[in-house]
């Protein structure tokens, strides 16, 4: 059965950690994997703007001598002809053997892998989800602290939009880490996304308001909000977390995301000062490195590019041996050997349109409609994670 990789979840935390073994192997092998993948096609379909995400997929199915084929405008396909998306995927489907989608729509990955008969990758699903880049920040966090699990990392930025911040928030909870989330004012992690972190085993979720933390957040106080195993051990008491008395691992920060900001949202710039040499000075950071998806707009200073905590150009290059890893797994030449996560239960939902306006399924209906039902009983779309009203 092809296995598909839309969703972090869609990955156990066994096969997280084998892909990161494969992926050590891939980076010290770069330059002599190639022949891996001879005679394969992925199909690289961004209907989005990408640099880093496209071109280290391709870099990575180049390095296995795999070929690529690609459509990076969809001005220049015939979805501009009004093709559906189903359409456009059975048809790369049957000239490729593996695809890659970027799509402006959340859960668009989703619907592609229920019409393809070939693996289908998530590169990102409008403001939904994000699991290689996922892939790419946990690599990293292994990579300079040595592990995944029992780690402090602060979510910083738009967290509503940031569509890589909600499958690592979701990730790093599995991994027994936890993450405190200081949002823009208005762009805070959504609903679906905090229901699913604090149905974690173990995790809880805890309102706070930041102290100790003035000279990088000015007076006033800031609200953020913590995931974690063991909130007292974030030096909290009566709501208050006390950032003065607190060892972060990283700060992970993101821009605003322009694009999908909505009428209600109203904003244009943000508040949440910029990480630079002054706010890297706090107590907190001693030890944190930054990290950020990238593209950077102004969020994080480039003084900071100098300081060796800065490690986002790093954590971009990683994406290639981690890649690598996942497309050779995908295509069945590399074998995990470890539990696969239990599939959630799906059943075809008959209402086919979901009433999320950001959702695939808002624009269209498809045969293929599904939905779930989550711990707390509600009724969701499966493409989206949205509740369905
Ligand atoms: C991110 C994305 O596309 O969501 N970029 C990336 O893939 N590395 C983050 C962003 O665009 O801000």
């Amino acid at each position: 059965m092809k296995r598909d990789f839309v969703s972090i979840e869609d990955f156990s935390n066994d096969e997280i950690e084998v892909l990161f073994v494969i992926a050590d192997k891939m980076q010290s092998l770069l330059r002599q994997c190639h022949g891996v993948l001879a005679g394969h096609i992925m199909g690289s379909l961004f209907l989005e703007p990408s640099t880093r995400t496209r071109l280290s997929f391709e870099a990575a199915m180049n390095r296995l001598g795999g070929r690529v084929i690609t459509i990076s405008d969809a001005g220049a396909s015939s979805i501009a002809k009004g093709e559906t998306l189903a359409d456009s995927v059975r048809i790369v489907s049957s000239y490729t053997d593996i695809l890659v989608l970027r799509h402006t729509q959340a859960g668009a990955a989703r619907l592609a892998a229920a019409y393809a008969p070939i693996p289908v990758i998530n590169a990102g699903d409008g403001g939904h989800e994000h699991p290689t880049q996922t892939l790419c920040d946990l690599y990293a966090l292994r990579s300079t602290k040595g592990r995944m699990n029992g780690l402090r990392v602060i979510l910083y930025g738009d967290l509503k939009y940031g569509r890589t911040t909600h499958s690592l928030a979701l990730a790093l909870g599995r991994f027994g880490s936890d993450v405190l989330c200081i949002a823009e004012p208005g762009l805070e992690m959504p609903g679906y996304v905090r229901e699913r972190c604090a149905a974690i085993p173990g995790v809880s979720e805890t309102e706070v308001e930041l102290a100790g933390a003035d000279t990088v957040f000015g007076p006033g106080g800031r609200r953020g909000l913590l995931f974690s195993r063991d909130p007292d051990a974030w030096a909290h008491s009566q709501g208050r977390l006390h950032l003065d008395r607190v060892d972060c691992d990283a700060i992970y920060v993101t821009r605003l995301q322009k694009e999908r900001l909505g009428l209600e949202d109203g904003k244009k710039g943000s508040s949440l000062p910029p990480v630079d040499v002054r706010f890297l000075e706090h107590r907190a950071f001693g030890e944190a490195i930054v990290l950020h998806p990238l593209p950077r707009v102004s969020e994080i200073d480039p003084a900071v590019d100098r300081d060796p905590r800065g490690y986002y150009f790093q954590q971009a290059a990683l994406g290639v041996p981690v890649r690598m890893a996942l497309i050779s797994f995908l295509l069945g030449r590399e074998a995990m050997r470890v539990e696969a996560p239990v599939p959630r239960e799906e059943r075809l939902w008959s209402g086919r349109r979901c009433a999320n306006p950001a959702c695939v399924l808002a624009t269209a209906s498809y045969q293929e409609a599904l939905a779930w039902t989550s711990a707390d009983g509600r009724d969701r779309c499966a493409f989206c994670d949205h509740d369905l009203r």
